[in-house]
């Protein structure tokens, strides 16, 4: 799995040249706000597929009155090295992210580059995981799906696409009723794979997470559970086109469709007793670096991944139970870590061996 050695940017963000090596295990970045912490997390996200941890559009990731940025980085893959330069192609004014192996581009390059490098992510936002929308849980969810399961994102966009087409059709004033049956039949079928595979992920959560309590004795219970008015452990495929083909004039006039993983929330419950939306944002912090942990100890143990872990502004609320979840983090996995906090001292509780970089000696 890959490492990364070393990044370069050019009129990236706030940086016009910037380089910068990585130890191989851990990486902590701090300064003032606004220095460019995020912005190097960011561009160390932009090696996998899609527009980053910020999911920014193109032409902000270019320095301000600049006409391009350009990102290179040496990774290392299986013991063998490659460079990867990422940048911005702009056709009839839209920008598109190019990224190129060795100066390959090939559909075959970049399905290895894919392939072999997994981000596990802490955003800040994600202290307020169960007090945000039904979408950022399952966009959360889907992200960890993404990191083993490298077709799962376009799974997803296929899906949500034939969504639309559907209403489309519908809306019509009269439409070929063989169309709208093939784009129900193959929505019931992604959709019923959407569901398996988040039903799926979040057993393998709670599962992993009893596992690593004997060692940890955690702050909480958790269990998390997906929340569907259509879902149940029976549906079939069949069932789900039957429901959907129920439900068209009421989608027609609604203009969405009623049932399926897009309706789909998450919730978690504390101690068999409350709703995980009423913990303080530091103890939501808690409940997230337990999944995170949970995700990597999946990758590592049964999907023999080894992910690198983006974890931007993990040092606020680091109380007793997130300092120990980050540790075990740290001690437990071959993986490589990329901190970011404001100050250096926040992290002085961690013994192993840190690279540290003030980001304000720019
Ligand atoms: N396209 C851009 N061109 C120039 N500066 C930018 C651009 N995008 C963001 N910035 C600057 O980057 C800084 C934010 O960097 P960020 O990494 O979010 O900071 P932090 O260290 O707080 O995480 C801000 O000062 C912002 O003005
Ligand atoms: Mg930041």
């Amino acid at each position: 799995m890959a490492k990364i050695k070393d990044i370069k940017f050019n009129n990236f963000r706030n940086f016009t040249d910037y380089n910068i090596s990585f130890d191989k295990k851990l990486n902590i970045f701090f300064g003032k706000n606004g220095c460019g912490k995020t912005n190097i997390l960011e561009g160390i996200s932009l090696n996998a597929k899609g527009r980053g941890i910020r999911n920014s559009s193109l032409c902000n990731l270019i320095k301000k009155k600049e006409s391009n940025f350009f990102i290179k980085n040496n990774l290392r893959i299986n013991n063998n090295d490659f460079d990867i330069k990422i940048y911005a192609e702009n056709i009839n004014n839209k920008y598109k992210k190019i990224i190129k192996i060795n100066d390959d581009f090939s559909k075959e390059s970049i399905n290895f580059l894919n392939q072999s490098i997994s981000y596990i992510v802490f955003l800040p936002e994600m202290e307020r995981l169960f007090q945000a929308s039904p979408s950022y849980r399952r966009n959360f969810l889907d992200r960890l799906i993404y990191s083993s399961k490298k077709n799962y994102n376009r799974l997803i966009n296929k899906y949500k696409k034939l969504l639309i087409e559907r209403i489309k059709i519908l809306q019509k004033t009269s439409f070929d009723n063989e169309w709208l049956n093939q784009v129900e039949n193959e929505i019931s079928f992604l959709g019923m794979e959407i569901y398996q595979s988040r039903y799926s992920e979040l057993n393998s959560i709670n599962k992993i997470i009893n596992i690593l309590n004997q060692d940890h004795k955690f702050k909480f219970k958790l269990k998390l559970q997906m929340k569907d008015d259509f879902f149940s452990n029976d549906l079939t495929s069949e069932k789900y086109l039957s429901v959907l083909q129920d439900t068209r004039n009421y989608d027609k006039n609604y203009g969405g469709t009623k049932i399926g993983p897009h309706r789909s929330d998450i919730i978690g419950i504390i101690d068999n007793d409350f709703d995980a939306s009423l913990l303080s944002t530091g103890q939501q912090k808690t409940i997230v670096l337990m999944i995170l942990l949970a995700q990597c100890y999946y990758l590592t143990n049964y999907k023999k991944i080894n992910p690198i872990l983006l974890f931007d502004e993990i040092g606020s609320h680091l109380d007793l139970n997130n300092r120990q979840i980050l540790l075990d983090m740290i001690n437990r996995f071959e993986i490589q870590f990329f901190l970011t906090g404001t100050e250096k001292n926040i992290f002085s509780f961690i013994s192993t061996n840190a690279q540290f970089y003030n980001i304000t000696d720019i």
